[in-house]
């Protein structure tokens, strides 16, 4: 293959490989904007909010499920892969949004939920009805119970089982999620041209690529007599080859929680699989080392995920639309966790996670948000921001599982927080209390310089003339301070550093820089005044506040005249 490579890629590349040095926003049109006054967000809407997200900074838009769908899993229930749900607008209207987003300079991925389609599917009604239809072998079906139904649910406590029986198939169909999205079977080369289909239909309507839901799912064997399931790696070189046949520069953002030693088979040695990946892994040790005040977990998680292919990234991210998943911390870990952010019964979730946003996990405090963000524009990857999390949003534990932090956007403290002028929103907007639209919300924010908001854009500005983030390679200093993370990043003969001080308390740190010939004697701060000069031994000490940050250029800001191509 073209070799992407290290130091063989040239300048030429930093522009081709836009999601090495991206800022990605996940929204939901659902919950967004409702133009049409019905209570429901819709892509007229989201349209009159581009220059919004324009302003903020960021690049790309990470759009949730908007095809028909009866609406049970928040939209991954879709029963027609080539239509806009119509209460969101028609393909039109979805044309005119990519449109308008290219136009300013913003790219849209899209959801590819493919591992399952929603019971209502004309696919799964025809399949049920009639075991001759082409359809039928489009699903996982037995006869009989199979003896691991009880067993491989992603929501315990909510879902009961994975095969349930229909009785007009007089059939058990297997679904990994909930009973209304049976699994279609995957490995049915009939299945898989639909799924190129799909995805070529929303290339041509103007998406730069797909995040692509629940792939280990997706490869994975499925059936009755499969009890451990296989990932089937070489699906992975399928996608992204027909993708890059139809639109060279579009990816696909892999939503994969696997352990570190495969991630690998999902990037491909080569590069030649899934372009990106979400970091799990640092994302849960980052909520333990927020908890406990100690970075060591984290640095040993970014460790882990360190080997990718210089075509490969990260996605970076705090929460999500999901719950905040513990599963992969040891049990001592995940109580801390908990402990700090989500003790209550009601914060928790399917027995691994908390369901919060983020704000009010942090007790709503600007410090301790500000260094969460701090960090997630500053690990290795791209940042994936959640809507509404650039004002500090909240969330409602009276709602249902996972919609609690799936609110409408807060934009004004006109009714409905500006997001209807229905009085009947999709979901209940936040009102009253500390997170209420009338204290929280996009237009205060925007004209109070000190708001989140503005932080927020500042950073993201910051973030984007940082692109040693995203290409170079890091190292992990030692402060000798657990509480203390220092950052390194090495891209074409520059230099950047990062300190987070993680503890509630001041802290004085002393370092070196690690590189050669006191090159790394001058850190000029970016964010502020405070620049750092090495003593006569060529190491730093920096006092930091409790949960305080730095970003720091090494050498000067003469950067980009020292910068070379390769
Ligand atoms: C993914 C989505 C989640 C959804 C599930 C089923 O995990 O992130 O929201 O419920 O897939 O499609």
């Amino acid at each position: 293959m073209l070799e992407l490579s290290g130091s063989r890629a040239t300048e030429l590349m930093i522009n081709d490989l836009w999601y090495k040095n991206a800022i990605f926003y996940c929204l939901s049109v659902g919950t967004y904007m409702d133009a049409n006054a019905d209570g429901v967000g819709d892509f007229r809407g989201l349209m009159r909010r581009l220059d919004y997200l324009h302003g903020l900074g960021i690049t790309a838009i990470w759009l949730m499920p908007f095809q028909a769908s009866p609406g049970r899993d928040n939209g991954y229930d879709i029963s027609d892969y080539y239509n806009v749900n119509p209460a969101f607008g028609t393909l039109g209207d979805f044309v005119e949004f990519t449109h308008g987003a290219k136009q300013r300079g913003i790219r849209v991925i899209i959801d590819l939920v493919v591992n399952h389609t929603s019971d209502q599917h004309p696919w799964f009604q025809e399949a049920r009805r009639d075991p001759k239809s082409k359809y039928r072998d489009w699903y996982v079906w037995s006869k009989t119970k199979p003896p691991q139904a009880g067993e491989g649910m992603v929501f315990p406590g909510v879902q009961k089982t994975t095969w349930t029986r229909d009785a007009v198939a007089k059939a058990y169909y297997f679904h990994r999620f909930y009973d209304f999205q049976p699994d279609l079977n995957t490995s049915n080369p009939e299945v898989q041209a639909e799924i190129l289909k799909i995805m070529g239909f929303w290339i041509q309507l103007g998406v730069s690529g797909f995040r692509m839901d629940a792939v280990p799912f997706v490869i994975g064997t499925k059936g009755a007599d499969v009890r451990t399931p296989r990932e089937q790696y070489d699906m992975l070189r399928s996608l992204r080859e027909f993708l890059q046949w139809r639109v060279g520069d579009s990816i696909i953002l892999a939503e994969a929680n696997v352990l570190p030693n495969t991630d690998l088979q999902y990037f491909g040695d080569d590069g030649d699989r899934m372009h990106m990946m979400f970091n799990f892994q640092v994302n849960q040790n980052l909520f333990y080392a927020l908890a406990a005040q100690n970075t060591q977990p984290l640095v040993k998680a970014m460790e882990k995920t360190k080997p990718r292919p210089y075509s490969g990234q990260w996605g970076i991210f705090l929460r999500n639309h999901d719950e905040l998943d513990l599963g992969r911390l040891s049990d001592k870990q995940r109580e801390t966790v908990f402990a700090a952010f989500g003790p209550n019964k009601d914060d928790q979730l399917y027995d691994r996670g908390i369901r919060r946003r983020l704000a009010p996990m942090l007790g709503g405090d600007r410090r301790r948000l500000e260094l969460a963000y701090s960090l997630m524009f500053t690990l290795p990857g791209t940042p994936v921001v959640r809507y509404g999390d650039e004002l500090g949003m909240g969330d409602d534990l009276s709602l249902p599982e996972r919609t609690c932090g799936r609110t409408p956007m807060q934009w004004s403290t006109e009714p409905q927080g500006g997001f209807t002028k229905s009085d009947k929103p999709v979901v209940p907007v936040i009102s009253g209390g500390p997170y209420g639209y009338e204290h929280i919300n996009a237009a205060e924010q925007r004209r109070d310089p000190n708001s989140f908001l503005n932080w927020m854009e500042r950073i993201i500005r910051m973030r984007k003339e940082v692109p040693e983030i995203g290409w170079g390679d890091f190292e992990a200093l030692d402060t000798r301070d657990a509480a203390v993370l220092a950052l390194r990043y090495d891209w074409r003969n520059n230099s950047v550093l990062f300190l987070h001080n993680f503890a509630s308390e001041p802290r004085e740190v002393g370092f070196g820089v690690g590189l050669k010939d006191g090159r790394g004697d001058l850190l000029v701060s970016l964010l502020s005044s405070d620049h750092s000069r090495a003593d006569g031994r060529h190491r730093h000490t920096v006092c930091l506040e409790g949960y305080g940050y730095r970003w720091y250029r090494v050498g000067g800001l003469d950067y980009l005249l020292k910068r070379t191509e390769f």
